[in-house]
C-alpha cells in the first residue's frame, strides 16, 4: 500500500475517509451521514467505523468514519493505530482502488497521525506470493492512501514510523515464508538483499567457522538436516563509536520436525515458523537501520533446521557447547536452547554488550501459561526487565514477568553431563530459560522473551491479519528509541 501526502482532496476521490474521538463527529458532514452513523451506533470508539454514501454534485462519494477513542486515553497510540487498521480492514479487498484520509479538520499531531498511517499499514500487509488463483473479491484492491491536511512535522514522524513499519514487514514475510523457501542459508540471502547499502554490517558463520569455534550445541541440532546451518551478525553502529553495543539474539530454526523425538503429525506445519525470533531480530534491526536510529545495535540469529536423519542427533547424546558446558540431550525437539546457548554464547565474547535480549518460540508450555495475550519474559536484572515492559506497553508487543529461581535450575541437573536439556513436565517455559542462563556471563543483563505465542495469529488481530505478526520488532525498536537513543540526546 502506498501511502502519499496531498495538500487538496484530489477531484476523482471516491472514498474519503475521517478520524473522530470518541463522542465526536468530523465537523461538516451531510445530516445523512451524521444521522447515520448515530443509527448505527457509531461512537467513535477506538477501531469502531461506519461509512456512507453521499450526493456531492455531480458525484456519490462514500465517506468512511473511523473511531478514535477517548483523546487522554493512556492507550492513545494504540487507539490511532486502530483507527487507521479498520480502515485499511474494511476497504483492503472491497474494489475501492483509493482512498483519501482527510484530516484537515482534525486535531491530531504529526506522532498521532503518523500513528494512523502505521495502523492503516500494518493491517493492509498479506503474503499473497503463492496465491495463483484469487478470486477477484479476494484481492488487494486498496492500493494507494492520499493523505489530506496532514499535520505539520508529518514527513519526519512518518519517515520514522514507516521504517518501523517495513521492518515488520519483513519479519512478517520471513515468518510466513515456507520451510523449503526459507532455510539457514536463503535466510541469510533475503538479508542481505534487504541491508544491502544500508550501511549494516553483516557477518556470517558457516558450518565450519562454527566447528572451530566449537559450537557443538548448534551444530548437534542441524546435523540431521541437509541445510547447513549459521549464523548470521547484522549490526548497525548508529551511536558514539566507543559505546558498546544493545545485543539482540533470535532463534532461527526454519523448520523444528522434534528431530528424533520427532513430534507428532498434525499442526507439524506450524514449525515452519519456529525461526519467529531471528525473523523479529532481522526486522528490527531493519526497522532501527532504515531509520538512521543513534544507537550501537547488533543482532545475532541462529539459524538451523532440525530434522530427523541418519545423521541426528539421538536422546541421551552429549553435546560440548562453545562456553565448554556439555549437555545431555535428552529430547532433540528442546532444539531451540541448543541452538540460543552457543548464539549466547558467541555473541557475548564477540560483542560485549551493554545487554543481551533474546526471542524465540521457545516453549509451548508459554502457550498454556500466556496464551496469545503476551509474550513470557525472563531476566536477571530489574531495569532491564521493566524497561522492556515499558517498551511493550507502549507498542502492543506485551510481555509478562515469568520467574527464574535456583530451584528451577536444579531441575535441568544432568547425571552425566553439566546439564540436560529439558526437565521435567511443569514449569517447562521456566526450565527452558534457566537453560538459557547458565550461559549468560556473571554481570550482563539479559533478558529472555519466549514468543511461541505470539509469532503467530490464527485469526486478524488489531494491526494485523491472520498469519505472521510480526511480534517483537516494535518492542525492540521501543526499547532502543527509550533507551539508547533517550540518553544519546540527553
Ligand atoms: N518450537 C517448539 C516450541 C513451540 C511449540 C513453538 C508450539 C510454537 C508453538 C520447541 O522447539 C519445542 O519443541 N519445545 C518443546 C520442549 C519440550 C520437548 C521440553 C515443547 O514445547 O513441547
Ligand atoms: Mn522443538
Ligand atoms: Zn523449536
Amino acid at each position: 500500500m502506498k501511502i502519499l501526502f496531498s495538500q487538496t482532496i484530489p477531484a476523482d476521490a471516491r472514498l474519503v475517509a475521517r478520524i473522530a474521538d470518541k463522542g465526536t463527529m468530523p465537523a461538516g458532514l451531510e445530516t445523512s451521514l451524521v444521522e447515520g452513523a448515530r443509527i448505527a451506533r457509531f461512537k467513535g470508539n477506538a477501531g469502531q467505523s461506519f461509512d456512507g454514501f453521499v450526493d456531492r454534485g455531480e458525484k456519490v462519494v462514500r465517506v468512511a468514519i473511523a473511531g478514535a477513542g477517548e483523546p487522554g486515553s493512556k492507550d492513545r497510540r494504540t487507539n490511532l493505530e486502530k483507527a487507521g487498521a479498520a480502515l485499511t480492514a474494511k476497504f483492503l479487498t472491497s474494489g475501492e482502488t483509493s482512498m483519501v484520509l482527510d484530516l484537515s479538520d482534525s486535531a491530531l499531531g504529526a506522532q498521532d497521525a503518523a500513528s494512523v498511517l502505521l495502523g492503516l499499514r500494518l493491517r493492509g500487509w498479506r503474503h499473497d506470493e503463492y496465491r495463483t488463483k484469487l478470486k477477484e473479491e479476494q484481492k488487494i484492491t486498496l492500493k494507494t492512501v492520499t493523505v489530506v491536511g496532514a499535520p505539520e512535522g508529518i514527513d519526519a514522524a512518518w519517515a520514522d514510523a514507516s521504517a518501523v513499519a517495513t521492518g515488520v514487514e519483513f519479519t512478517r514475510h520471513l515468518v510466513s515464508e515456507p520451510a523449503n523457501k526459507l532455510f539457514p542459508v536463503s535466510f541469510v540471502e533475503k538479508c542481505r538483499k534487504m541491508f544491502e547499502g544500508t550501511g549494516a554490517e553483516l557477518i556470517v558463520l558457516d558450518d565450519e567457522a562454527m566447528e572451530t569455534l566449537g559450537m557443538g550445541s548448534l551444530l548437534g541440532v542441524g546435523l540431521g538436516s541437509d541445510q547447513p546451518s549459521r549464523i548470521l551478525a547484522v549490526r548497525w553502529n548508529g551511536g558514539a563509536a566507543s559505546a558498546k553495543p544493545m545485543c539482540f539474539v533470535g532463534k532461527g530454526v526454519t523448520f523444528d520436525t522434534g528431530g528424533i523425538s520427532i513430534k507428532p503429525a498434525a499442526g507439524m506445519e506450524d514449525m515452519k515458523w519456529d525461526m519467529g525470533g531471528a525473523g523479529a531480530v532481522a526486522g528490527a534491526m531493519l526497522a532501527l537501520v532504515t531509520r538512521k536510529a543513534k544507537a550501537n545495535v547488533v543482532g545475532v540469529m541462529g539459524l538451523v533446521e532440525n530434522m530427523p536423519d541418519g545423521k541426528a542427533q539421538r536422546p541421551g547424546d552429549v553435546v560440548t557447547s562453545m562456553s565448554g558446558q556439555t549437555i545431555e540431550v535428552i529430547n532433540t525437539d528442546a532444539e531451540g536452547r541448543l541452538v540460543l546457548c552457543d548464539a549466547l554464547h558467541w555473541a557475548q565474547q564477540e560483542f560485549s554488550p551493554l545487554a543481551i535480549v533474546d526471542f524465540a518460540t521457545l516453549t509451548g508450555a508459554i502457550i498454556i501459561s500466556l496464551g496469545h495475550e503476551y509474550a513470557g519474559l525472563f531476566s536477571n536484572d530489574e531495569d532491564l526487565a521493566a524497561r522492556l515492559d515499558t517498551a511493550g506497553k507502549a507498542t502492543g508487543d506485551k510481555l509478562w514477568r515469568m520467574p527464574l529461581a535456583p530451584a528451577y535450575d536444579k531441575l535441568i541437573d544432568s547425571p552425566i553431563a553439566d546439564m540436560k536439556n529439558v526437565g521435567p513436565r511443569g514449569g517447562g517455559s521456566i526450565t527452558a530459560a534457566q537453560f538459557l542462563q547458565r550461559f549468560i556471563a556473571k554481570g550482563t543483563p539479559w533478558a529472555h522473551c519466549d514468543i511461541a505465542g505470539m509469532a503467530w495469529a490464527d485469526k486478524a488481530g488489531t494491526t494485523w491479519d491472520k498469519g505472521a505478526t510480526g511480534y517483537g520488532v516494535r518492542l525492540m525498536d521501543q526499547y532502543i528509541r527509550d533507551t539508547l537513543e533517550a540518553s544519546a540526546e540527553g
